[in-house]
Formats: C-alpha cells, structure tokens, sequence
C-alpha cells in the first residue's frame, strides 16, 4: 500500500463500493460500453460511490462521487493521464499536453499558458466575431443546414486562424478541414479496437487516415519553419508558443515540441467547442421558451450589433444558456486516468496501473446532484441557484493541473459566435429528425439538419 497522500479520504467515510452489473464472461461490460456508453454509466451512481467495470480481462473503475472525481484530478502524480488510449495518442499528438506524463507535463504547461493568457484573448476574440460573422451572413432563410458540420467549419476556421494569423492561414483551414474528420475518426476506431491490429489492416480507412495524417504533420512542419524565419510575436497563438520561455528554468519549447503542441490544440479545440454549440443550437430549436429569453439579451446588449469581447460580461443568459448545454452534453465526457502507484480510494486498494475513467456526463446526469437532470433549464446556473450545485460536480473542463487550457478560449469563442448567429436567425429542427448522442472522441450530435429563419 501506498503512503496516504493529503488528497486522500479519510478512510472513515462510509463508501459504497459496488461491481456494475450485467458483466457477461470473458467480455465483461464491452457490450455495454460499446452499444450504449452513456445510459449504461449513468446507471451505475445508483449502484455505488465507486463501481468496478470490466472491459475484457482488465479492471476500471468509475468514481461516482463528486469527491472521488476531485480526488483523483487533483492528484495528478499518483492519477496521470495514461493506459491505452494514451498509447494510441501518442502517434497522433507527439509529446503535447494531452499525451505528456506527469513531470515532463508540468514544465510544458508553464510554456503553453502563456498562450492562453488573458492579454492575448483580445486579439483571439477578434477571429472569433469576424468568423462567427462570415458565418450568420453566409445561410439563407428556408435552407436546411447541418449545424454540426457548420459549427466545426467555424470552430476550425476561429482555431485555426487564431493560431496562425499570417497568409498561410486560408491554405491551413482548408487543409484542416480536410484532415482533422479522419483523424479523428481514426484516432476513435483505433482506441476502441483492444487488440490493435485494426489500424495495422491494408483497408481504405487506414490509407485514408495515414494520409490525413502525414498532411496535416507536413503543414505544421512547413507553418513553424515558416514563423521560425523571423522571431515576432504576431499576437497569435503560434507565435505565443515560439516565444514562450520557462520562468523556472528559461527553456523554451524546440521545434518538435511546438509541432505536437499545435497538434495538440487543433485536436482538443476545434470538435469540442463544435459539438457544444451544435447541442446548444439543437436545445434551444426545441426549447422557445430559453430561444425568447436569449433572444430578448441579445437585443437589448447588442442591438443589432455583432457581438464583440467587450459584450462578454453583459451577456449572462447567453453564458447560462451554454453552461446548461455542457452539463447535458459535455463534449469531453469521459476522459482516463491511470494509477502509478499503489494507493486508496474510497476505503478500497487500487494496484498500480488501474485504470480510472472520469466521466463528467454521469456526474452531470445524476439526479442526486441536478435536481431535475434532463431539464434544460439556463437558470439553474443564477448566482442564487448555483449554491445548490455541490463542489466537483459540474467538469465540462475538467480539474486540477490537466484542467482544459482552453476553457476560456472556448467559452468566449462559443458566447460570441452563439450571440452573433442568434440574434440573427432562429433554427429549428427538419421535422422527423432523430438525435441521438454519439458518444465518440467528443460527445457529438451526428448530423443535426436544421433549417434557419431570419429573425
Ligand atoms: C467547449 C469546449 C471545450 C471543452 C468542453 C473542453 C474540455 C476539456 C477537458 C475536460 C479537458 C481535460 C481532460 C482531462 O483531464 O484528461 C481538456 C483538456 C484540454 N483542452 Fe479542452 N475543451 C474545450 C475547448 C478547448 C479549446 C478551445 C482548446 C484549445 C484551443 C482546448 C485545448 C485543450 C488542451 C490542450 C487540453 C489538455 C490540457 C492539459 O492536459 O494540460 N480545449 N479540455
């Protein structure tokens, strides 16, 4: 046994510790979590603080307790990021944040913050209201339009040019939104496929997904040679990483590193932040009650005005309305961890290399935590209202030393854009339109048709 750590529970608490039910031999819960992840974890809080899965031969453990999830995400040495889909990243991403081991991920941290600091959103916000505005002129009344791929054509043109800011920026979309689908998709059948051998086959899929691959490598190489020529600070996010510099040591991060960086951020930022906005498109489509409320801000903030960073704090409901859609459908909704030690939870022994799915979609879903948990209902988010939400509840970007960098990149990109495009046009669902969560890379909506009127 490991030596108790201060992020440890005293062992005195009264845990319930439950194995999730319906395990068949050999194959354990893999039925389960590959038909219906979602429903089949979110039962599980009823079973216990911390329940036992069994995928195949080897043993997971989901942590059901607000608690237990702070537990482990704040102690990021013994609870690293690891385990096999790690392994399978680690082709894709290089040595980035996603993919780094706990000290080598600390000293990388220090370097890419920088990036991310407030001084500099300003000038990311500037992207986001010129795309969000290209966006709301571009559809036509009465054309149905499917919101998820429009929302990850905008995320990944904000993303893109928010990192590189020069000329290459137009190539570097275009090549973007060519790859990063397969990559992604790739990237998810080959963390699923326990033995491997899947990405090993000579199939089309694989041709496709080593290709996209190598261009999407090749145009980093050839951006990052680029800037490297002249050492400016272009105000972008790229140049924030060529020039950043270690306050503990002085390092910077070298060429390679920079590379798995970009990488890095174009796989975490640009899907996530699509996926929310689409469900937040989708939700209010069928919520007109919350559609008229956002709708009644946004006239009175912007008055007909497009919606700029200057707007950002005046525009609660709209911050509301999205904060609610990443507790129904957070993006990252179920994110690993791995043991490397020894140690206790929740009064149980965890050999070293266990491995820890957190999952911010069953905390979000537990009645026992949000009253009412399917509603969709922005106000539960009033400061008044918000004491009742309990500590370490509510992860939609996760916690502690791994919490998503972008977050608030993220959450100025999706207000700004949901702003503009709604205080333009009302979507609504293309009648007999079946949705139904695709619990993938991020928690996304498949296609989502939805047809927009001018407001
Ligand atoms: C609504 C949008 C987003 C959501 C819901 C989201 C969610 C998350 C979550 C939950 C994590 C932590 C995963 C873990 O603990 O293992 C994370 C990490 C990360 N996110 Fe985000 N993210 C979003 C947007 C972005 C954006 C816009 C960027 C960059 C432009 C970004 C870059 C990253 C990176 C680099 C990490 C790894 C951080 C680290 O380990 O230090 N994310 N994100």
């Amino acid at each position: 046994m490991g030596t108790r750590t201060a992020h440890q529970q005293p062992a005195t608490h009264d845990w319930r510790f439950a194995a999730a039910p319906g395990r068949l031999p050999l194959i354990g819960h893999a039925v389960q979590m590959a038909r219906r992840p979602t429903e089949f974890l979110s039962s599980l809080p009823a079973h216990g603080d911390l329940v036992e899965l069994r995928l195949g031969p080897n043993r997971a453990f989901l942590p059901c307790h607000p608690d237990l999830v702070q537990q482990i995400l704040l102690n990021a040495r013994v609870y690293d990021t690891g385990g096999p889909v790690k392994e399978k990243a680690r082709p894709i991403l290089g040595n980035g944040l996603i993919t780094s081991d706990w000290a080598d991920h600390r000293r990388q941290r220090r370097l890419v913050q920088p990036a991310f600091h407030t001084a500099r959103l300003p000038a990311y916000a500037e992207v986001m209201q010129y795309e969000s505005e290209v966006e709301a002129r571009a559809w036509e009344a009465g054309r149905a339009i499917d919101i998820s791929n429009t929302m990850q054509a905008l995320t990944a043109r904000v993303t893109a040019r928010a990192l590189f800011s020069t000329d290459i920026a137009g190539k570097a979309v275009a090549e973007i939104q060519h790859c990063l689908p397969v990559i992604v998709h790739g990237a998810y059948r080959q963390a699923m496929d326990p033995t491997g051998l899947f990405a090993k086959l000579p199939i089309a899929a694989n041709r496709r997904f080593d290709e996209a691959l190598t261009r999407m490598h090749r145009l980093i190489n050839q951006i990052v040679e680029d800037y490297r020529r002249t050492d400016d600070d272009r105000g972008d996010l790229l140049s924030a990483l060529l020039t950043a510099e270690d306050p503990e040591t002085g390092g910077r991060l070298d060429d390679q590193e920079v590379h798995d960086q970009v990488m890095t951020l174009l796989l975490a930022g640009i899907e996530t932040t699509a996926s929310a906005l689409a469900w937040t498109f989708h939700l209010l489509g069928r919520n007109p009650k919350v559609e008229a409320a956002l709708h009644a801000e946004l006239d009175e903030v912007l008055d007909g005005r497009v919606a700029g960073y200057a707007d950002i704090p005046d525009l609660d409901y709209s911050r509301r309305v999205f904060t609610e859609s990443l507790r129904l459908y957070p993006p990252a909704w179920l994110y690993t961890r791995t043991t490397t030690e020894a140690t206790e939870l929740a009064g149980r022994e965890l050999p070293p290399n266990s491995d820890i799915l957190v999952s911010p979609y069953v905390l979000h879903h537990n009645p026992a935590l949000f009253k009412d948990p399917e509603s969709f209902d922005p106000d539960r988010w009033l400061p008044e209202r918000t004491k009742d939400v309990s500590r370490g509840s509510y992860l939609p970007f996760g916690a502690g030393s791994r919490k998503c960098i972008g977050d608030v990149f993220g959450m100025t990109e999706a207000t700004i854009a949901l702003a503009t495009i709604a205080s333009r046009w009302r979507l609504r669902p293309v009648p007999n339109t079946k949705v139904r969560p695709r619990p993938h890379m991020s928690l996304s909506a498949g296609p989502l048709p939805m047809i927009p009127s001018r407001r």
